[in-house]
């Protein structure tokens, strides 16, 4: 961090130096010279021994009490950072190019910071966006944003329409209810996923059959939905719907599953929630079953702070979803409403944000891919490390970077690991509990890969996702990988 306004001139007053503190954040000014090198640095304690020494507010701040200045190389790591901040008992510490002159600040608030797992990363256009539904004065449920929000959701995944919603919740309740699902309705969906795939479902009163996961890309098991669809239509007990997951923004196996959706003509809601922006064959993620759903979820790979989007190409049923989304008033001047519905739109101004978003995705997958690469460079040689692997004929946003250890070569488990990386400041998070093993849903119905086997079980038992946000910098996630390898190195020697 370097910001102009803590450097002050060779000529500078005290009063502008205190100024300068009084700015910001960082409690520090840098007093530079003609050349920009650094003379000296200015605290609010050298202030403060300078009037006491009766200097007054117009004093050249080179008349204060001596201080050599507290520097380091511009190439320092933050580790060096923080030793010379603990030897000297400061907060703040300058970082200088090879001619003195000062690249920018460590502060020790900004070390101690956790490293999160995905955290939200603005462009420079969604205030602007924001902005605009200010000055138009629909800070109200519709207007402009939203609309341009739709469009430019409908552009890129190549659907024909998209319902801005308040979550991806709300529009996978929106598909359910679309589709006529009523209590006792039966419903596939993936079983290694978030719960919120499976709640509306239970909104519903519908039955969630839990469809195991393959052990390669760990998304809905081909395997187990043919089993499943087989015997449910020999017992004329065929689900109404199959609720796929693209599980991290990894695409699943739609051609085999679409194939099987088709032949047993079962409509597919795919729960694209975390796949925004990641591909299948030619089209969008999201683009494969009759209605699929994105969340701009804080966490996902481009936000809208909450909110989610329905998507299909089928007019009559967007229509429909449209009115349940706003409280299913009928076409009358009067307000008349006949079946329950949901204040569930999403507002112009989290549409804003949304514009603004969907203008970086394509830069935003670029640098979770990037950061999916750096991370298998960095850890792939350890022995029973693996990575979630991306189905053929697939490109995934990689929007959440998930590594397994394998039992039987690794002597930790991953909540060891998990432990020792929060204690370093990396914060890092099991993967998905799956369904069949959740309280909520204790009795579910559950097809399994094999019959000998739960791959969603031994993937939730042997995973970790990790730091993966597209703001993430080489250096930090360096500092991840060196954290692991430290880590794991110690489990195998004890
Ligand atoms: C797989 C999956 N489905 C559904 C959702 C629900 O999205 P939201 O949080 O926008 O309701 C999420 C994320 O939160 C998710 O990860």
């Amino acid at each position: 961090m370097l910001l102009d306004q803590y450097l002050l001139g060779p000529h500078a007053k005290l009063h502008e130096a205190i100024s300068a503190l009084e700015q910001g954040p960082v409690k520090l000014c840098v007093i530079v010279d003609e050349q920009g090198k650094v003379i000296r640095t200015v605290t609010n304690g050298d202030v403060r021994r300078a009037l006491l020494q009766g200097l007054d507010l117009d004093s050249p701040v080179t008349d204060f009490p001596g201080q050599h200045p507290i520097l380091l190389p511009d190439d320092a790591s933050d580790a060096d950072a923080l030793a010379t901040l603990d030897e000297h008992s400061i907060d703040v510490v300058v970082l200088v190019d090879e001619n003195g002159r000062p690249t920018r600040f460590i502060d020790r608030l900004s070390l101690s910071k956790m490293l999160y797992l995905s955290p939200p990363h603005m462009g420079n256009g969604e205030a602007g966006y924001v902005q605009l539904a200010f000055e138009e004065n629909y800070v109200a449920p519709a207007g402009s944003n939203l609309t341009a929000f739709e469009s430019a959701l409908c552009a890129f995944s190549g659907r024909k329409h998209a319902l801005a919603v308040s979550s991806g919740t709300a529009g996978l309740h929106l598909a359910l209810r679309v589709l006529d699902i009523t209590a006792g309705d039966r419903v596939y969906v993936s079983d290694l996923t978030f719960v919120a795939s499976v709640q509306p479902i239970l909104y519903e009163q519908a039955t969630p059959v839990l469809i195991d996961a393959e052990p390669v890309t760990w998304n809905m098991s081909p395997q187990a939905l043919g089993r499943a669809l087989a015997r449910d239509a020999a017992a004329g007990t065929l689900p109404k719907a199959i609720i796929v997951v693209h599980l991290y923004g990894q695409s699943a196996d739609m051609d085999a599953i679409m194939a099987l959706a088709n032949q047993y003509e079962v409509p597919v809601v795919e729960d694209a929630a975390e796949s925004l922006g990641a591909t299948y064959g030619n089209l969008a993620s999201g683009a494969h079953g009759l209605l699929s759903v994105y969340s701009f979820n804080g966490n996902k790979i481009i936000t809208t702070s909450g909110g989610g989007a329905l998507m299909s190409d089928r007019a009559d049923l967007m229509a429909r979803a449209q009115k349940l989304s706003t409280q299913g008033r009928d076409d009358a001047e009067h307000y008349q409403h006949t079946e329950i519905a949901y204040n569930y739109r999403m507002s112009n101004v989290l549409a804003g944000i949304g514009r603004g978003q969907l203008e970086v995705l394509n830069e935003r997958v670029a640098a979770r891919r990037a950061i999916y690469d750096r991370y298998v460079e960095g850890l792939g040689d350890i022995p029973g490390l693996g990575f979630q692997a991306e189905c053929t004929n697939s490109q995934g946003n990689r929007w959440l970077t998930v590594i397994s250890l394998d039992p039987d070569q690794v002597p930790l488990h991953v909540y060891q690991l998990m432990r020792a990386l929060r204690n370093n400041g990396v914060e890092t998070r099991p993967a998905w509990k799956p369904m069949q093993m959740q309280p909520l849903l204790a009795g579910a119905e559950f097809e399994p890969h094999s019959l000998d086997e739960s791959v969603g079980t031994s993937v939730f038992l042997r995973t970790l996702c990790l730091p993966s946000g597209s703001a993430m910098s080489v250096k930090e996630q360096d500092g991840v990988i060196a954290s692991i390898r430290s880590v794991l190195s110690e489990g195998f020697a004890s």
